[in-house]
């Protein structure tokens, strides 16, 4: 510890002088001298420095000589200081460094041929680079393989006790999960305390270990590198679009990798507030969905009762004829369509297209319903922007960040390293509001627990607390006196004692909070599903938007409202048009001339203004009867939303519904025709991540069996219907959207975008700002003692992830309600016990088991598993501006069953 990092370009430090192999070099006084020698472009060796922590020094490696020392010095502890002469090459540098590969070799197996690293091993380059013959005499350490983790084998006979791991761990991820322990003699890496390792499954030791000592149980003997081939694509889990490196041998994917496994000391690297390269659980873990048995790869086709196999023509002659005879007997308005965020960018727009060009209506959706549309409308709404306005360097070099309802290691977890980061290296105060105890609560300066659903109170009393303590930005609100004199009205009779009892934040907290914030020159709130996917979410992002408003932080450079996105391109979807509001481009389809721009392009007559509906509206319509048709494409709604919404009866009173996706759903089981769709990784395209970049999406492999490209698929039922489309590829497409969007590619870089509120704060705002203000009582009446939530595990994402073994292996579902441990005791119930869970909409019996994430008070149900139906449970509450439901919390009674 102790040194400064070299690749934060922020780091306040002297400029100093230094000569390396004879020429002068400028350098940040007491960085690591490894990282000022590699900023050369020279790259000496070294196998247990990574730039991403604090160097370790253990390898004996990375040794240079010094002027005025005698013996080498290792370069990566070494700090750069002023008028430093160092020599980098040499006889007796060369020699020394061998030596010390032979000290490492002396210990090592040499089981190369079965070991998972062979071919891509520091420890054989090493040998390779300095000639080192001597391997006869490895003395063996005949350590047991340690197999007790779900996903990672460590065999300690391999490690060369580089701590790479154990520092990644420890500081990069901040979990700490690993240690060194003498055991037989030797330093052995095991989990903490000597236990089956138990943390977050991230596989980022196993990225950095330079040999095989740890390997990754899914993919074990199953390849030698040489046989893989390698594709960079773009994760399809969530949001944060961590860039992945796809390994395949022929049809199968064997393993998934990351720029950090390779970007260490080879002088690839970033600057560390982009990003360190690594995955979560589910993009590392996660692909064992992508070649599943359970695909679907031949179509199906609804005959006497049953789904039976049938060729595509057959297929696509029986459905377009179905879709004609609807069309033609009952008008467009009698077909609606509903597609997953998981489409990539392209499919999204073809999807929008398909539907108002090709079937004539504008009755569509995403699953960007379920709550970034909250986000993206108030957003737009306020500052006309339907996006997120900072990325991640914005949100790593923050001085404070406000998280607010996000349990942010669980839905987005590399944001969530970015946040550490934020604390870790450019410290951070940072402020957690949620009804959980969060992973990034315990790491946070000031760690809130609040009650559950009273996120939009908190909020009040924040707005409040600013403007009580004179912390607002005078300069600002005086562009808009009549707004800030409405804002000041509406939060008059807000009461913070009041506040604090409904919401268990102190009164002292709300001062603190708002003080914090305001006074801190880049600060930024992030939401997450506590206010976008909750009740009164538009409302709440627009208060949000008032906080940073007053407090001069709309609009500054590094500060803002923000949100994630929890499925990997919601911000695609809405970008693309996929709302009924919206056209590609987020224009308002009621915009006539926007309407005449896209009806020229697609050289169609478009669906009228006033025809549109969102998701929860079509599925309403199509209980009415009105929708006859139903495309659903990548959703799944009959296992998402609760019995309440009467899914079950709205989709089996169509004439005809099609399901399109890699696996046979619930609602497939319901459908006339199902279409087998292929996963990301059989096609191209792109995804747009929560920080507005577009990130490519690379085929790796052939379509499994029969399955197709969505936009394929989309293109040929278009052509069928009567439609002239040419696509050939994703990258027809592309140019399609290029040409209607100029700019939206930008090269893979997030386009730099600015929040303004000023027609916003001058026209309309001081008519609304009263309501957002007015007390009402907390959400979900406080009627029953426990608030139940339901909500997302790190390791899953959707009912997605329950398709891939290796992911539920490491969660399965335990079908038990998660309670905290003292609500338990109380309750007199052990872990396993059977308990009736009873909300106002029914009752049901489960077990229950202790977690200790579990705030007292609540209790809590992963929303990936309908078994038991805890989903059944929940009210469902529709937002009146943005057609957003919620349908995550209710208070509950438990009892001993
Ligand atoms: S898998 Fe991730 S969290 Fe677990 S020990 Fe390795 S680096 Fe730490
Ligand atoms: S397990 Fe790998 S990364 Fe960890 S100390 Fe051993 S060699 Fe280094
Ligand atoms: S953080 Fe999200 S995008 Fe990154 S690996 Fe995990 S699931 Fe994939
Ligand atoms: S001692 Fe410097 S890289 Fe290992």
């Amino acid at each position: 510890m102790g040194l400064k990092p070299a690749t934060n370009p922020d780091v306040e430090a002297a400029t100093i002088e230094l000569s390396i192999d004879g020429k002068s070099v400028t350098a940040k006084d007491g960085v690591s001298l490894y990282d000022v020698i590699a900023m050369t472009g020279k790259i000496i060796p070294a196998m247990c420095y990574h730039y991403t922590f604090d160097p370790f020094g253990s390898c004996g490696m990375c040794l240079v000589m010094q002027e005025g020392k005698k013996a080498p010095v290792r370069s990566c502890t070494a700090k750069a200081a002023a008028g430093m002469v160092i020599r980098t090459e040499g006889e007796d540098l060369f020699l020394a460094r061998k030596k010390a590969v032979e000290k490492h070799l002396s210990v090592h197996p040499l089981d190369c041929p079965v070991c998972d690293a062979d071919g891509h091993c520091e420890l054989q380059d090493m040998a390779f680079q300095h000639g080192v013959t001597n391997l006869a005499n490895a003395k063996q350490k005949f350590i047991p393989e340690d197999t007790r983790s779900p996903v990672l084998d460590f065999n300690m006979n391999r490690c060369i006790a580089c701590a790479e791991c154990i520092n990644v761990c420890k500081d990069v991820l901040m979990i700490d999960a690993l240690q060194f322990m003498k055991k037989g003699g030797f330093n052995q890496v095991v989990a903490k305390g000597d236990l089956a390792l138990d943390c977050e499954f991230c596989g980022d030791c196993l990225a950095v270990c330079p040999v095989g000592a740890i390997t990754n149980k899914f993919s074990k003997y199953l390849y030698k590198p040489w046989q893989m081939k390698t594709t960079t694509t773009t994760c399809n889990y969530c949001g944060d679009g961590c860039q992945l490196y796809l390994e395949t041998k022929d049809e199968e994917v064997v393993r998934v990798t990351s720029p950090l496994s390779g970007k260490n000391k080879w002088g690839d690297r970033s600057e560390t507030a982009k990003g360190h390269g690594g995955l979560c659980v589910r993009g590392r873990f996660g692909f064992e969905y992508l070649d599943s048995k359970s695909r679907l790869t031949q179509p199906l086709v609804r005959e006497g009762g049953q789904l039976v196999q049938k060729p595509w023509l057959e297929t696509m002659h029986l459905l377009v004829d179905r879709l004609t005879e609807i069309k033609s007997k009952y008008g467009a308005d009698a077909i609606g369509g509903l597609v997953t965020a998981r489409c990539t960018n392209e499919e999204l727009y073809l999807f929008q297209k398909l539907m108002r060009a090709g079937f004539g209506t504008n009755q569509l959706d995403s699953s960007a319903r379920y709550g970034h549309m909250n986000f993206v409308l108030a957003s737009k709404r306020a500052v006309g922007l339907g996006r997120t306005p900072n990325d991640w360097e914005d949100l790593t070099k923050a001085k404070t960040i406000i998280l607010i309802g996000s349990n942010i290691t669980e839905t987005n977890p590399l944001t969530a390293v970015r946040i550490k980061e934020a604390i870790r290296v450019y410290k951070a105060q940072v402020v957690t509001l949620d009804g959980a105890i969060t992973n990034i609560a315990k790491l946070a300066s000031h760690p809130f627990l609040i009650k559950p659903g009273t996120e939009g109170a908190v909020i009040d009393g924040l707005v409040k607390a600013t403007i009580d303590q004179d912390l607002v930005d005078e300069e600002i609100v005086a562009k808009h006196p009549h707004a800030f004199e409405a804002l000041n009205s509406a939060v008059e009779n807000v009461s913070l004692e009041r506040l604090a009892a409904q919401t268990g934040l102190p009164v002292e907290a709300f001062r603190e909070i708002a003080a914090i914030f305001a006074e801190s020159p880049r600060s930024i709130i992030l939401c997450g599903e506590g206010i976008v996917r909750r009740t009164n979410g538009y409302q709440n992002v627009l208060k949000l938007m008032d906080l940073a408003w007053i407090t001069g932080k709309l609009g500054r450079a590094g500060c803002g409202v923000n949100t994630v996105t929890e499925e990997p391109n919601e911000q695609g979807a809405v970008d693309m048009g996929a709302a009924p509001e919206f056209f590609p481009g987020q224009a308002r389809f009621d915009d006539q001339g926007v309407r005449d721009r896209f009806a020229k392009a697609w050289e169609t007559s478009l669906p009228p203004v006033g025809s549109g509906a969102h998701l929860i509206e079509i599925l309403k319509r199509c209980k009415s009867g009105q929708i006859k048709a139903l495309y659903i494409l990548g959703e799944n709604p009959l296992a998402t939303l609760p019995a309440s919404m009467e899914v079950r009866a709205a989709l089996e009173r169509l004439e005809l519904l099609v399901v399109q996706d890699p696996f046979l759903t619930d609602t497939g089981e319901l459908a006339h025709f199902v279409l087998p769709a292929c996963t990301y990784t059989e096609k191209d395209g792109t995804f747009t991540n929560l920080e507005g970049r577009v990130l490519r999406v690379r085929q790796a492999m052939d379509p499994l069996g029969e399955s197709l490209p969505d936009w394929h698929i989309m293109t040929a039922l278009a052509n069928a219907m009567g439609c002239r489309w040419e696509y050939q590829s994703a990258n027809d497409i592309q140019a399609e959207i290029m040409k209607l969007l100029p700019g939206y590619y930008n090269l893979g870089q997030p386009r730099k975008v600015v929040p303004i509120p000023d027609q916003y704060l001058s026209d309309g705002y001081t008519a609304e700002v009263k309501a957002r203000y007015q007390q009402t009582p907390p959400s979900g009446e406080h009627t029953r003692p426990f608030s139940l939530l339901m909500g997302q595990l790190l390791v899953h994402s959707g009912k997605l992830s329950t398709q891939a073994s290796g992911l539920i292996k490491i969660a399965p579902n335990t079908g038990k309600l998660r309670m905290n441990i003292r609500d338990m005791e109380r309750l007199g119930l052990q872990d396993g016990a059977k308990v009736r869970v009873t909300s106002n909409r029914g009752s049901l019996q489960l077990g229950v088991q202790p977690d200790q994430s579990i705030a007292p008070g609540t209790c809590f149900f992963p929303e990936h598993f309908n078994e038991p139906p805890v989903k059944d449970l929940m009210p469902v509450s529709v937002d009146a501006t943005t057609g957003v439901p919620s349908f995550k919390q209710i208070w509950v009674s438990v009892e001993q069953a």
